[in-house]
């Protein structure tokens, strides 16, 4: 079966110089033929081979989908009383993830998986058609397995965060909730997870317990990548350039020095054949707007060379959204990022920090991931704020709203 995408007035395709607007490559006029799930043929819709289904776009954008590399799906309860309570002056520390653990610990299985599964259909239709879902709100070596067993059901790029923060029980004795991570947790894990994380701040896990936890994940075969520089300035930045991670997220709060480090990853290739490895700047505006902290400064990463992506971080503690669009707006509108900045960072900013290629991309080959606009031009996105702009979205090729 194909399916070709006609009469897209604007093409967002971040192959750069294949068309217009530098790394989004913007082609106008075109159409797309869609194969077996993947992308088979673009060009000039003058040009548009025949297909067995036709998708009028009616002159409206298209771009890839997004790819929102940090959530953390697997949760019970909510906690609305506390978002309150900040807007209203109190400060947010991450003391509330010890009551998400409670509630994720008290949930049957089927009330987890119907979580993630309400929050996972709500990001696809807002345009992710890629999500990374982390573990953490177990923090026992059974109830990390479960959450990354119920995550695996939804997506591959599944992140092990038994160090999100050390449980009450282990509360006056770190060192050990430590040896449990990296020993019996990680080994739980191992068959469900691609990725390790460690939120590394003040009050969760210091850098010697950071460094010990990832190193030895990565031993075991699993991707690095780190919570940095969230609350305050710390060393999880720096941790995430030393130990080659693929994204280090957060970084509202870092020195020239983190930067620097940063910057001097930068290289074009996706792994580390051939170069060091990029580490990926991943900024978390929703977490900003919902702890009411000041915006990280995307200008200041861009213009020394980062590579940066834009996230959710959905969670019911620091930034329940879902949306992409809405932290595509608060980037553009908060933190200096241009509009083709900030789609380019939520589309292949996000393929590149989970070191993939076949996403975030529109190219003969790559996957059928794709979404339309009710407008002409990506720039509608940060300009139309809070709109429900997006009316399809394909992934792998099977569109997901009805006509
Ligand atoms: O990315 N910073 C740590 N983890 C989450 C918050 C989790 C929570 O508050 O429940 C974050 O912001
Ligand atoms: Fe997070």
């Amino acid at each position: 079966m194909t399916l070709l995408i006609d009469n897209i007035g604007e093409l967002v395709t971040n192959v750069a110089g294949s068309g217009e607007g530098g790394p989004l490559g913007i082609r106008r006029k075109a159409a797309l033929l869609v194969e077996e799930g993947r992308v088979a043929w673009i060009g000039p819709a003058r040009y548009a081979p025949a297909a067995d289904h036709r998708l009028d776009a009616g002159g409206a954008a298209v771009l890839p989908g997004f790819v929102d590399t940090h959530a953390h799906l697997v949760f019970a309860g909510d906690r609305a009383a506390e978002f309150a309570a900040r807007m209203s002056g109190q400060p947010y520390t991450g003391g509330g993830i010890r009551t998400t653990v409670a509630a994720t610990r008290a949930a049957s299985d089927a009330e987890l998986r119907g979580g993630v599964a309400r929050l996972r259909r709500e990001a696809l239709l807002q345009g992710s058609t890629t999500i990374e879902i982390k573990s953490g709100y177990g923090l026992s070596v059974a109830e990390e397995a479960r959450s990354l067993r119920i995550a695996r059901e939804f997506t591959d790029e599944t992140t092990f965060l038994g160090a999100h923060m050390v449980p009450a029980e282990y509360a006056d004795r770190p060192d050990d909730y430590v040896g449990l991570v990296c020993g019996p947790m990680l080994a739980a894990a191992l068959p469900y997870a691609r990725w390790i994380d460690v939120f590394c701040e003040r009050g969760a896990f210091d850098a010697d317990h950071a460094r010990a936890i990832l190193t030895v994940g990565q031993a075991a075969g699993l991707g690095v990548r780190v919570h940095a520089n969230q609350l305050g300035p710390g060393p999880g930045v720096q941790l995430g350039v030393e130990l080659g991670a693929a994204s280090v997220d957060h970084c509202t709060h870092l020195s020239d020095a983190d930067v620097d480090a940063l910057a001097s990853t930068r290289s074009d290739c996706l792994c580390a054949d051939g170069g060091h490895p990029t580490t990926v700047a991943t900024l978390l505006p929703g977490a900003e707007f919902s702890t009411r902290s000041p915006y990280p400064d995307a200008r200041r990463l861009l213009d020394a060379g980062v590579t940066v992506a834009l996230a959710t971080d959905c969670n019911p503690g620091s930034s329940y959204t879902s949306s992409l669009p809405f932290c595509i707006a608060l980037a553009v509108r908060e933190m200096g990022m241009t509009p083709a900045e900030a789609v380019w960072a939520a589309t292949a900013g996000g393929a590149r920090a989970l070191r993939r290629d076949d996403i975030g991309v529109l190219r003969p080959g790559a996957r059928a991931d794709l979404l339309l606009l009710d407008a002409p031009s990506h720039l509608h996105l940060a300009y139309r704020p809070g709109v429900p702009l997006i009316t399809q979205v394909l992934h792998s090729g099977v569109p997901q709203c009805q006509p």
